[in-house]
Order: structure tokens, then C-alpha cells, then sequence
């Protein structure tokens, strides 16, 4: 039986991550009655030497859509205990501030919840599960849990990642570990499954026969500022593609599962991955923005990309020939994230609208979420002519009452709730960075460049040749127009 006392210990808890991500998902579960005052308790650790109030004034200011006293009752769950990352010490005191809170819970079954968030540079994962490993695990052997969440970057290529995963896997086996990617917390990104099994209008046509390429696109207008040091260490392909667009490309690529079990969901993926054959030089365009190297941060000669387009191709009988588009960039002209799907012309073609355009799906991830399907119709009036138009679901019309929840508060209730589904797995994670660590390493050998571009740009106009070599077709005279609340 599960205990009811609860311990969320969030490490690194006066970084940036905790603050704008990690304290305001748990702050968010709160006010949803998720954490009881009664069962749940939150513990910041960090080195910084602060009080309990110290971090609490810290982490107010992100603390948004709520009344002063409701926040306050939040803060009150929250204290800090401070300490190294790699010295016993300080655990063996975060172990005593838990173990305080489980007796004062009087916890007679003796066992406890404990998740542990790292917050934290991977850098430190190695030592810090050590110490957690050592010092603060549920003491139970047959009641409650010990969880881990960690994120990415996870390694750098496939080397170093499965020496981290050898590392973390000889301290906690797959079952308490979370290997976060908030993509997969997105509201859009769970509808994906819904949407290709359960609807019979895609069953039939989600395939070669119908599909001509798939586009999955990642924008964003701001450039790296303020991280450029770290950035440059990555690349926008190992920040943004190797992981969140893989994951998309997975739900949009793979195969139906058995069932909706964790790891039904996951064997498919993994397949799905172990599908994609090598990528190719000639259908790569990396981009670097125009001032990114101005940082003090970066080195002069740096080839990190802040851009990159690049084409995966999955060898099996559903999508052999259809080209997946992922498209990352930084320093754009806008900010979204969707998935489009766009299917071959129809044969036969009386109404003479082949260059109108094709009929599309359109998965937009954000902001405003929504999904519409461009297709051809009668242009309303006396004449026979035709235009594009569109069937349209946009969130915020249809769902006016549902406020969407933040991809981390999702995921934090699913850790708690012991549901793996949107965590990766490490045989998953070892097949993403097989797909790139070739490409990866080319790149940091310079023998691929990136090339300039205008910052609030598109990017490099080669990416869009790419794309059009890949048989992406735009609609011209064509623009989605989203619906307002009227
Ligand atoms: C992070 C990347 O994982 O995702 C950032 O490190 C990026 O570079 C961010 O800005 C984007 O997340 P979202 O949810 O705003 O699309």
C-alpha cells in the first residue's frame, strides 16, 4: 500500500530551471489540489547558503495567477537545506529533513514517497544519484518509492551518453528514473496518438500511398541570449531536434501499439528510431545567425548551428520514399512549433487547381494550439472556380472553459503517479542518438558548415530549397487566418 506522505525534493533549487519551470509546475499542481497540505512536502537544496525564507522570496516572483495568500500557503510547503553535490553531509541532513517530515506525518508504515528532481547541470547527475543512492532512499523495502527526474542534454553523442546512462542505470534501474522531454507534456503532442488511431478518416491514408513528405518545424524569434556559452557546447540540433522534434517524429512515424501501456508505447518508438537510415550530407542546411558569435561567450571561429533543416528517412513499408523535414532555428521571424503533413495531388485532376495547393494537415503545437486541414473547395458564388479553405479545430474557440496544462505540470503528476508513458527510455535514447551522432561529429570536425543568416529571417534560403527538393509544395495566396473569440 502507498503511503500518503509525499517528499518532492527539487536539487538545484535556486537555479533558473527551478525557478521558472520546476517550483511553478508544483505551485500549479497545488492550486489544482495534486499536492495536499497535509501529505506533501517540497524540499529546495542547493549550496547556496540561504534560509527557508531565502528561497522562498526567490521563487515567489514566478508565482503567477494567484492571490498573495494562496501563494504564501504554497511557500509555506517549501524548505531549504543546503549542501554540496558530492559530499555525504548535506544529503545526510536532506535525508534527516525528510525523514523529520514523513514521522511528523506519522508515517507508521514506514515507507515513503520520495521524488527527486535534478535541477542541475547533467554534469553533477553522476554524483548527486550517488549521494541520493547513499543517503536518501525510501527506507521501506516493500512500500512507497524512490524516483528520480532528470534532463537532457544527455550526453553529447553516443558515447557519452551511455557511459551517463551506465553511470545512473548501476544506481537506479529503469523504473525509477525519468528521463524528462517537455515536448512530450505538450497538450498537441498527447493528442497524437488519439488522433492517428482513433480516427478512420487517417487510418487508410497514413502512409506512403498518401503522404508526400512531413514537415515538423521548431521556431523561435529570440537568439541565445544569455546562454550563448552553453549553447555553443551543443548546437541547436542536440538543444532542440535530437530531442524534442525526435519525439514528435516518433508519435507521428511509428506504428500503432498494443495497447496504451508505458511500454507498448515505447517498443514502438524505439522501432520507429531504429528505422531511420543514415542521414545524408546533400539534404542537411545548417544556418548561424548574424551576431550570435558577438557574445563574449562564444569563440570567433565557432560552426555551432542556431539553425539546422535536415531530413529523416524510416526504412520500412509504411514510409519508404516520404521525407521527414526537421526544422529547428533560433533568431527567426516568428515563434511556433507544429507538424505538417502534406499529402500527394489527387490523380486525375478535372478542376485544373493542382498549383493551388494540396490538401495539408496542420498540427500546431504552439502558441494557439490548434489543428486544421487545408483543402480545396468551390469558391462561394456564381462562378465554378476553386480555392483553398480550411476545416479548423483551434483550441481556444472549441475548449473556451479548459485552460491547458504546462507540459512540466503534467509531467510532474505523471511521476508521481508512477506513469512512464511520457519519459524516454534508455534504449530509446540510445536509438536518437545513434540517428545523430555521425552528423554531430562531422559537424564539430567542421566538415560541415553552418551557414549565415539574417536574424528575423526564415533562416538560410537554402532550407527551403531543401524543402521544396523534398517535394514541399507552398500554397500560394493561401494564409491561415486563426479564428478570434467574437
Ligand atoms: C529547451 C531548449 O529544451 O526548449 C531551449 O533548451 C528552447 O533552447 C526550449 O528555447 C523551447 O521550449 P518551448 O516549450 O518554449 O517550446
Amino acid at each position: 500500500s502507498e503511503s500518503s506522505c509525499l517528499s518532492i525534493v527539487v536539487l538545484g533549487a535556486s537555479g533558473d530551471l527551478a525557478k521558472k519551470k520546476t517550483f511553478p509546475a508544483l505551485f500549479h499542481l497545488f492550486q489544482q489540489g495534486f499536492l495536499q497540505s497535509g501529505e506533501v512536502h517540497i524540499f529546495g537544496y542547493a549550496r547556496s547558503k540561504i534560509s527557508d525564507e531565502g528561497l522562498r522570496e526567490r521563487i515567489r516572483g514566478y508565482l503567477k495567477g494567484a492571490s498573495d495568500e494562496h501563494v504564501s500557503e504554497f511557500l509555506q510547503l517549501v524548505t531549504y537545506v543546503s549542501g554540496s553535490y558530492d559530499s555525504g553531509e548535506g544529503f545526510e541532513l536532506l535525508n534527516n529533513a525528510i525523514s523529520e517530515h514523513e514521522t511528523s506525518k506519522n508515517n507508521t508504515a514506514g515507507s515513503s514517497r520520495r521524488l527527486f528532481y535534478l535541477a542541475l547541470p547533467p554534469s553533477v547527475y553522476p554524483s548527486v544519484c550517488k549521494m541520493i543512492r547513499s543517503y536518501c532512499m525510501n527506507p521501506s523495502s516493500h512500500a512507497g518509492w524512490t524516483r528520480v527526474i532528470v534532463e537532457k542534454p544527455f550526453g553529447k553523442d553516443l558515447d557519452s551518453a551511455k557511459e551517463l546512462s551506465a553511470q545512473l542505470g548501476q544506481l537506479f534501474n529503469e523504473k525509477q528514473l525519468y528521463r524528462i522531454d517537455h515536448y512530450l507534456g505538450k497538450e498537441l503532442v498527447q493528442n497524437l496518438l488519439v488522433l492517428r488511431f482513433a480516427n478512420r478518416l487517417f487510418l487508410p491514408l497514413w502512409n506512403r500511398d498518401n503522404i508526400d513528405n512531413v514537415q515538423i518545424v521548431f521556431r523561435e524569434d529570440i537568439g541565445t541570449e544569455g546562454r550563448g556559452g552553453y549553447f555553443d557546447q551543443y548546437g541547436i540540433i542536440r538543444d532542440i531536434i535530437q530531442n524534442h522534434l525526435l519525439q514528435v517524429f516518433c508519435l507521428v512515424a511509428m506504428e500503432k501499439p498494443v495497447s496504451l501501456k508505458p511500454e507498448h508505447i515505447r517498443d514502438e518508438k524505439v522501432k520507429v528510431l531504429q528505422s531511420v537510415i543514415p542521414i545524408k550530407h546533400d539534404e542537411v542546411v545548417l544556418g548561424q545567425y548574424d551576431g550570435y558569435k558577438d557574445d563574449s561567450t562564444v569563440p570567433d571561429d565557432s560552426n555551432t548551428p542556431t539553425f539546422a533543416s535536415l531530413v529523416l528517412r524510416v526504412h520500412n513499408e509504411r514510409w519508404d520514399g516520404v521525407p521527414f523535414i526537421l526544422k529547428a532555428g533560433k533568431a527567426l521571424n516568428s515563434r511556433k512549433a507544429e507538424i505538417r503533413v502534406q499529402f500527394k495531388d489527387s490523380p486525375g485532376d478535372i478542376f485544373k487547381c493542382k498549383t493551388q495547393g494540396r490538401n495539408e494537415l496542420v498540427i500546431r503545437l504552439q502558441p494557439s494550439e490548434s489543428m486544421y486541414m487545408k483543402l480545396t473547395v468551390k469558391k462561394p458564388g456564381l462562378e465554378m472556380a476553386t480555392e483553398q479553405s480550411e476545416l479548423d479545430l483551434s483550441y481556444g474557440l472549441r475548449y473556451r472553459e479548459v485552460k491547458i496544462p504546462e507540459a512540466y505540470e503534467r509531467l510532474i503528476l505523471d511521476t508521481i503517479r508512477g506513469d512512464q508513458q511520457h519519459f524516454v527510455r534508455r534504449d530509446e535514447l540510445k536509438a536518437a542518438w545513434e540517428i545523430f551522432t555521425p552528423l554531430l561529429h562531422d559537424i564539430d570536425d567542421g566538415k560541415v558548415k553552418s551557414l549565415p543568416y539574417t536574424p528575423g529571417t526564415r533562416g538560410p534560403p537554402e532550407a527551403d530549397e531543401l524543402s521544396k527538393r523534398m517535394g514541399y509544395m507552398q500554397t500560394y495566396g493561401y494564409v491561415w487566418i486563426p479564428p478570434t473569440l467574437a
